[in-house]
């Protein structure tokens, strides 16, 4: 998913973060960051489905240009989205990772679309969760593993796919 999120005084945010769920109660993990403090200032956050790996690299590794959102609801969402889900958060802050509750308060579905498994694609989703340890921690197993990640996604990703992983090289400054 990538969560969407609003700071205190209204800027709009927007980064990759997993849902889980567990004995029917929905939740989020999440370390310091701009989403969490966003969180915890508004109480409110929206998950939306995309199935655009460019995406998903620019929203971990930056800040993702404000034309991506729609602010027509009641809580800006990803334009690109195939459907969101906005929720009411309680936070149980940690020091370093913050329990996040979340109640759905309003979804859509704006797309059915079907999507095959493309290990280009999944490719990238990994190789950005490494990158986002690699620009916190700075270890090469990182880039190693990203690395690896790439030549998977030169076998069988498309030309996003493609354009998703020169852009997490630049935004890794490698
Ligand atoms: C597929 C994927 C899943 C992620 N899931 C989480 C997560 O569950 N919790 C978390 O804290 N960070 C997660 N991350 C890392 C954040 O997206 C990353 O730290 C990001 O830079 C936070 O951005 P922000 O400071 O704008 O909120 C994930 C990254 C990717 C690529």
């Amino acid at each position: 998913m990538i969560f969407t999120t609003i700071s205190y005084d209204g800027a709009p945010n927007a980064a990759p973060i997993g849902l889980h769920m567990k004995d029917e109660k929905i939740f989020a993990r999440i370390y310091n960051s701009k989403s969490l403090d966003n969180i915890v200032a508004k109480k409110k956050a929206a998950a939306n489905i995309i199935y655009d790996p460019f995406l998903f690299v620019e929203s971990a590794l930056s800040d993702i240009q404000p034309d991506n959102f729609e602010h027509g609801g009641r809580f800006p969402v990803l334009k690109e989205a195939m459907g969101w889900i906005i929720f009411d958060c309680r936070v149980r802050k940690g020091e370093t990772i913050s329990f996040v509750e979340l109640s759905p308060v309003e979804a859509q579905i704006k797309h059915r679309q079907m999507k095959p498994i493309n290990r280009g694609f999944n490719a990238v989703i990994e190789a950005t969760v490494e990158a986002t340890r690699y620009v916190v921690l700075k270890d090469t197993k990182y880039l190693d593993r990203i690395e690896y990640y790439d030549t998977i996604v030169r076998k069988c990703g498309g030309l996003r796919e493609k354009e998703a992983m020169k852009l997490l090289f630049e935004l890794i400054g490698k």
